[in-house]
């Protein structure tokens, strides 16, 4: 099958691509075969996706190649302690694409590396979950920008050493998309793309053991359209229709979109909702192997294509189930994948004012195959789910869905709380669904109304954001939080919107607090210079890299968490609202204060200590 792909290639390449060929195509054809081998076109199917393939790889600009080239000598690349996330929606950070070329300085100043603009692809009219329906995967949104445009953004981003990270949303798409549109006009093939029923009877029994992700304002998995004469899977908004790969087609189409994608320049590939890939009745349809089989596939192919591309899983999933999306040393999967249940457990940790959930978590945490890591993260565009955390929760014998409702309800500024937040989509007030805010207004920020407690609240963002850069993960900042941002209401004044409470964290980016981010009497002022400050301490530590040894030391009281990271570096960090002590062994320098410190340490209510030994 691997001469379907060299024979399309110039000379020049083929040595290259029989080299990534040996070394992929042991794992990739069984995968496949696995998936779709039973089908009596397979071999056809497979040749044919292999010819697509060589035509994407010759298509690959020589600066990309050369990249490749370059990461390909240094697998791991991506774990050192200088790399640094972004995540921003296009709009609302520079008004479009060129707006977001203009605040590359701003980024490079903050020390990021790599930024995540949020979908920017064609979306469908009308209401598209945040772009997250698309309706072509080859076209910018016009309202953004044109491709011309994402191909100088992605060029000046390489110049400057940042990576730039595209989501692509494999598990749906929209309504208006081509292939939905073929198969409302009668297409058959283009029927076959997606999971389209008769009736409600396959449906029904699936919607036995499915989850709902949406429950309130997109209830049940499958959708009626008229035109189709029946009921097609949506597991997200009903205009999002959920693809369906068991159809070796969707796979290679699927394949080849993202290719063409990374030929543009986009180094890193956010799969969204990949935990939803396969589905299976008489289970919820997620983490299925068969999802992994086919994150595994697309892997192969990448490194055979584009070696030097980035896989990052968002599989917002328990804990134990995450490891699996970063594969294994013989079955690399995913790059990078979203620590979601780390980032939950630090929310839960202010909550508690007690660190059990997130011991908890950070011993569910197995160490990772060379050349992966985890995401960590305070914030982002989506809800903070509680419901990943269940096991954790449960596991000092307790109720954990009581206990996590609780957790919910404090951030939505109930039991005496210093949060302003929303829930997200509980059909029960007493269950835990999500929760929605920007970290600031989370935090007590927003609900202060003097020094002292803005300064506490400054300290709670701190501590979370130090957690996230000192774990051993790729961090990824969310636009606004470095300079303290809060809820934004806007979204209520938007009829399209306004039942979607994810929108309260998806504010314009505030130029005058970007003004006032050097301006330490200020509250961007604070926010920004401190996180500054840990990120620069972060780089020179290379204990801090994602793959540097990290150990749960048990002698801090449960209000504390006390993390090393080789013998070399210590994060203190108090959760609570009372002091903490802590007895250090031997000398310590504050990295932070800049001062010597050792003996017990008293721990003010929440703060923080970077320590490096003397
Ligand atoms: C992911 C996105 C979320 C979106 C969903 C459906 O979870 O992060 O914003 O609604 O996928 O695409």
């Amino acid at each position: 099958m691997s001469d379907r792909l060299l024979a399309v290639l110039p000379d020049d390449l083929r040595p290259q691509a029989a080299q990534r060929l040996a070394a992929a195509e042991p794992v990739l054809r069984p995968l496949l075969a696995g998936l779709y081998g039973e089908r009596a076109d397979f071999d056809a199917w497979l040749g044919n996706l292999m010819e697509s393939l060589g035509a994407l790889y010759s298509a690959r600009p020589p600066e990309l190649r050369a990249l490749d080239a370059q990461r390909a000598a240094q697998p791991e690349w991506f774990l050192s302690q200088r790399m640094l996330g972004y995540c921003a929606y296009v709009q609302n950070f520079g008004g479009d694409l060129n707006g977001v070329a203009a605040r590359i300085p701003y980024l490079r100043e903050l020390g990021v590396s790599y930024l995540h603009l949020l979908p920017f692809l064609r979306p469908r009219a009308g209401e598209n979950d945040g772009g997250f329906a698309v309706s072509s995967f080859d076209e910018v949104d016009p309202a953004l920008g044109s491709n011309a445009d994402l191909d100088a953004l992605t060029t000046q981003l390489r110049a400057a050493g940042v990576s730039l990270c595209s989501d692509f949303i494999l598990n749906h798409v929209a309504d208006d998309h081509a292939w939905a549109q073929a198969a409302k006009a009668g297409d058959a093939e283009a029927r076959a793309m997606f999971h389209v029923f008769p009736d409600r009877d396959i449906p029904d029994r699936h919607e036995r053991t499915l989850g709902q992700v949406f429950p309130q304002v997109a209830p049940g998995n499958f959708t009626h359209v008229e035109a189709l004469g029946g009921w097609v899977w949506t597991t997200f908004y009903p205009y999002q229709w959920d693809l369906n790969y068991a159809n070796p087609a969707v796979f290679a189409e699927m394949a080849a979109a993202m290719l063409r994608l990374a030929n543009r320049g986009i180094e890193v590939f956010r799969l969204d909702s990949t935990a939803f890939l396969w589905k299976r009745e008489g289970t919820n349809s997620m983490n299925q192997p068969e999802a992994h089989q086919l994150l595994q596939a697309l892997r192969a192919i990448v490194d055979i294509v584009a070696p030097g591309v980035l896989l990052k899983a968002e599989a917002i999933v328990p804990t134990r189930e995450l490891p699996a999306y970063l594969g294994s040393a013989q079955a690399p999967e995913c790059h990078i994948a979203y620590h979601s249940s780390l980032m939950a457990a630090g929310w839960v940790a202010l909550a508690e004012q007690g660190t059990g959930v997130l011991r908890e978590v950070i011993r569910n945490t197995p160490a990772l195959p060379a050349a992966a890591t985890w995401l960590s993260y305070v914030r982002c565009h989506d809800d903070i789910g509680w419901n990943v955390l269940r096991a954790e929760a449960s596991a000092d014998g307790g109720d954990s869905a009581a206990r996590l409702a609780r957790v919910a309800r404090f951030f939505g500024g109930a039991e005496g709380s210093y949060a302003i937040g929303a829930a997200f989509q509980s059909t029960d007030p007493n269950a835990a669904h999500g929760s929605n805010g920007m970290a600031a207004s989370l935090t007590g920020l927003q609900s202060a109304s003097t020094d002292e407690e803005r300064a506490l609240a400054l300290r709670r963002m701190l501590l979370l954001h130090g957690l996230a850069l000192s774990f051993g993960a790729l961090p990824v900042l969310y636009m606004g939080d470095e300079l303290a941002m809060e809820n934004d209401y806007s979204y209520l004044q938007r009829p399209q919107h306004a039942m979607d409470s994810r929108w309260l964290q998806r504010p314009v980016f505030d130029q005058q607090r970007w003004k006032h981010r050097y301006d330490v009497s200020t509250v961007p002022g604070m926010m920004h210079q401190a996180l500054a400050r840990l990120v620069r301490i972060r780089r020179r530590h290379d204990a801090l890299a994602a793959n540097a040894p990290r150990t749960l030391l048990a002698d801090a009281p449960d209000g504390m968490l006390a993390l090393a990271r080789g013998d070399r570096f210590l994060t203190l960090m108090n959760f609570s609202g009372q002091p903490q002590s802590y007895a250090l062994q031997g000398g310590w320098r504050d990295c932070v204060a800049e001062q010597a410190v050792g003996g017990t340490l008293v721990l003010e209510p929440y703060a923080m200590y970077w320590l490096e030994r003397e």
